[in-house]
């Protein structure tokens, strides 16, 4: 099929390469011209594992092409997906402009038989609202249907996600569109579920929002195992090992960011305010989400006090391991309460390189980053954190201690660690690991 794809982001360049990479004739759309300019030359845009690989797959095929001519695009396609951004208004709900600017501008160009689908994630309802416009803003001999086929893929591990998902979902109003949408993806086997529009469209939030909820609930239980002197690690997996409950999302840490799960929930609990429903349980993961980067703070205060005078070496920028992406990054708010504390802050990221925005100073490895600091704090938990020389690592810094606001080490390695080096060990819902008293010692009491 041929198939033009507006929008070439994280998802819509994963998206592109992976229908070619599945035999269609696919056109990445983009407005931004340097990055159509670097897909051009060769250049990868973002940083995502195994995508230039399936790229360079199918560009060397010749099923795969970039432009930033929309309309042409759009009149040569079979099928136009958009995954254009839909990020958070000021009052939390999706902000569509650009989705309908996307919208508008392309309707014109489709052709009679053409299929839109809305791969971006958005509220429920708007897939509804588009096939109304369409219906009156296109002659009547137009048959284009509208679909929704939200993404489920993570960033870090995309391109796995998108050959290889739990299900698709098909949303659509018609039988036609569900054959198309089949017809698309049948060369991935996995489960299809055909449901309507609006279904469709709260799969994709309510996952996002339970996703979240699981994750702020590890994090609040965390919080208690703290006050009792207990191991969140056993709580979760005994929890986790529960079929109903799952082990996924239970590990506690400095709480969920990026470009989803922040903005879906806020859109979510806008939504249904407009309809008088209260979500209470989102209102509640948010509050606890917004309230990890204050845990932290509280629990390095307890150990140093004031800490304006302090060092602090930044672990991982990008908002989860395996992305350059750090939208919405408790990295981020991290650095700067601690720059608002007084602190000097040195970063390291393994892909994230450069942050203007960001007023910290970047460290170009690991040990450097930790060079008179006193305390290294891993905030995204990139593999490579997991893999650190301890010895070097303490000769680097004025004082000992490790915070891992991922709960990404082992903590009965990191006693062995502590004790060999020196070192002393927090983490989070964790009993702290000092030499003195290598198995329990609650720096927080
Ligand atoms: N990032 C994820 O992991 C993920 C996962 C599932 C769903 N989603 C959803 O997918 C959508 C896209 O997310 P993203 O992270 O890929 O966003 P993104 O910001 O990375 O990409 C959006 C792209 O659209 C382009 N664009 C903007 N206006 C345009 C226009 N008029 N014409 C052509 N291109 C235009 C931008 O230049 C950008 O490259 C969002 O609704 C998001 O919620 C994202």
């Amino acid at each position: 099929m041929k198939i033009a794809v507006i929008g070439t982001g994280y998802v819509g360049l994963v998206t592109g390469a992976a229908l070619a990479h599945l035999g269609h004739q696919v056109v990445c759309v983009d407005v931004n011209k340097d990055k159509i300019m670097l897909l051009k030359s060769g250049v990868m845009p973002i940083w995502e594992p195994d995508l230039e690989d399936m790229i360079r797959g199918a560009e060397f095929e010749g099923l795969l092409n970039y432009s930033t001519d929309a309309s042409a695009a759009v009149s040569d396609s079979d099928a136009v997906f958009v995954t254009i951004g839909t990020p958070s208004s000021e009052s939390g709900e999706a902000d569509l402009s650009a989705l309908w600017s996307v919208v508008h501008s392309i309707a014109p160009m489709l052709p009679d038989d053409g299929l839109l689908i809305i791969k971006s994630t958005v509220p429920a309802g708007t897939c509804v609202q588009i096939e109304c416009y369409l219906r009156q803003s296109l002659p009547d001999s137009s048959r284009v249907a509208v679909a929704h086929n939200p993404e489920f893929l993570r960033q870090g591990s995309a391109v796995q996600d998108f050959l290889a998902p739990d299900r698709i979902v098909f949303g659509a109003s018609s039988p036609e569109a569900h054959e198309r949408l089949e017809e698309i993806y049948a060369p991935i086997e996995s489960p299809k579920i055909r449901c309507g529009l609006k279904e469709a469209e709260l799969i994709k939030c309510a996952s996002n929002a339970f996703l979240a909820m699981k994750i702020s609930y590890a994090n609040m239980m965390a919080d208690l195992c703290d006050a009792l002197g207990a191991s969140i690690d056993a709580v979760a997996e005994g929890m986790g090992l529960d079929r109903r409950i799952g082990p996924a999302n239970l590990r506690a840490g400095a709480g969920y960011g990026g470009s989803c799960f922040p903005k879906d929930i806020r859109a979510l609990i806008a939504l249904a305010a407009k309809e008088q429903v209260e979500m209470e349980l989102l209102k509640a993961t948010e509050a606890i989400n917004r309230q990890r980067i204050a845990v932290i703070m509280k629990k390095l205060e307890s150990v140093f006090g004031m800490l304006g005078d302090k060092r602090f070496a930044i672990y991982g920028l990008a908002f989860k391991p395996n992305t350059d992406d750090t939208r919405e990054s408790p990295a981020l708010q991290l650095c700067s309460m601690l720059q608002q504390a007084g602190a000097r802050v040195t970063a390291y990221d393994p892909v994230v390189s450069s942050m203007p925005e960001l007023q910290v100073e970047l460290a170009p490895d690991m040990y450097a980053a930790a060079e008179g600091s006193d305390c290294a704090v891993i905030v995204t938990d990139w593999a490579q954190f997991g893999r650190l020389d301890w010895g070097k690592l303490k000769q680097m810094m004025r004082s000992p201690y490790i915070f891992d606001a991922r709960n990404m080490l082992d903590a009965a390695s990191m006693a062995v660690n502590c004790e060999r080096y020196g070192l002393r060990y927090m983490s989070l819902g964790r009993p702290a690991i000092t030499p003195d008293a290598p198995l329990a010692i609650d720096l927080n009491r």
